[in-house]
């Protein structure tokens, strides 16, 4: 059974926390830093030097998390033998993905602040965390085809120029305040949801044949990804730095627009509707800007809708996780709990 009830609904928060998952796969996720370590070396001294200022960081590693729990559930639920090497090598790969992305994004959105330290491009402006981010992308592929699986092998790269989509897309859109909420669904599925899907997929693949239980963990995935975006977005107008680990007001700052600002923008008259236009698109806001805009907010009530939207999301991965521990096995159950805790820790980062 899984903690708090059966399901505890995700508008009745417990305390969680990523710790069953970590006491599950501390080992493995210490065997993934290991390999990370290794693959990401190199004698031209200067990408180590980048690439661990990220990575020693610190970071939740909450997608090799995922990787690591969906494929040790999907063996236990098809009985089918748990391939460790080929596990870790994903593990780390998609890790690396991820911290090559954050090299990359910060540089694009000018951020000054990444796990509570300054970031690459802050410490050695531009050019090297963009030719780092490269180097971290074609070590994980190297990874990736150690696996030997032809399909985690497409499916990871597609879902890796998806990611690219996604920051481009975004950026075609800098500036603009009618963004619609199709667009910012679409940019948050490609530059978010798609290495949480992947992760999740991922691990199944790896895992078992067993096409069902597949598409689960894959939609899984996709989910928490978009969770997990939906409250960075959200924290971004509402959470201070020192709780982040990252600067508040950066998406304003940019002119990026995201859902608690287009839930405002179908509040406001005209006239209000034009001030922050015209905020969005001179892309350079101000703190009195933020201030007025998180006033707004709060006058609104845009946190409670966001997490109403975002409650949503939180209904189906329980949902999905009842789905999983409907006749599974004893020995299954404390993955799936510790999959439950991890959205339930999510969930309250907003709370
Ligand atoms: C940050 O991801 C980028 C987003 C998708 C919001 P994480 O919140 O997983 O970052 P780290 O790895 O823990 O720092
Ligand atoms: C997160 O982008 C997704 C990627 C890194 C591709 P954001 O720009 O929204 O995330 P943070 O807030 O910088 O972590
Ligand atoms: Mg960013
Ligand atoms: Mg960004």
């Amino acid at each position: 059974m899984l903690s708090g009830g059966l399901v505890a609904s995700s508008t009745k928060i417990q305390p969680a926390s990523l710790q069953p998952l970590l006491r599950l796969y501390g080992e493995g996720l210490a065997q993934t830093n290991q390999l990370i370590q290794s693959t990401a070396d190199s004698s031209i001294l200067l990408i180590p030097k980048v690439a661990h200022h990220l990575l020693d960081a610190g970071g939740k590693r909450i997608r090799s998390l995922l990787l690591l729990a969906s494929a040790d559930l999907v063996c236990q639920l098809s009985g089918t033998a748990y391939q460790q090497q080929k596990i870790l090598n994903l593990s780390a790969a998609v890790e690396m993905i991820h911290t090559a992305t954050l090299l990359h994004d910060d540089v694009v959105d000018n951020s000054t602040l990444r796990r509570g330290k300054p970031t690459a491009n802050k410490i050695w402006d531009n050019k090297l965390p963009i030719l780092v981010g490269d180097y971290l992308f074609s070590c994980a592929f190297m990874l990736m085809v150690k696996s030997e699986s032809l399909k985690v092998l497409e499916m990871l790269s597609a879902v890796s120029a998806e990611l690219a989509e996604g920051e481009v897309l975004q950026l075609q859109y800098e500036g603009d305040a009618g963004l619609s909420r199709e667009i910012y669904q679409q940019i948050i599925t490609a530059k978010t949801a798609s290495l949480f899907r992947a992760a999740s997929y991922a691990g199944a693949i790896v895992g078992c044949d067993d096409e069902n239980l597949k598409q689960i963990l894959k939609q899984f995935g996709h989910e928490f990804g978009i969770l997990f975006q939906l409250i960075d977005d959200m924290m971004d107008y509402h959470v201070s730095a020192d709780m982040m680990g990252k600067i508040s007001g950066d998406d304003l700052r940019e002119g990026k627009v995201t859902l608690p600002l287009i839930i405002l923008r179908e509040k406001l008259n005209e006239a209000q509707q034009q001030w922050l236009a015209d905020v969005i698109s001179k892309k350079e806001a101000n703190d009195n800007d933020l201030a007025k805009i998180q006033e707004l907010m709060t006058q609104y009530h845009i946190a409670e809708e966001m997490r109403g939207e975002i409650a949503v999301y939180g209904d189906r991965l329980n949902h999905s996780l009842e789905k999983l521990a409907d006749g599974a096995p004893k020995q299954s159950l404390p993955i799936i709990d510790a999959l439950h805790q991890a959205v339930q820790f999510s969930l309250q980062r907003i709370y």
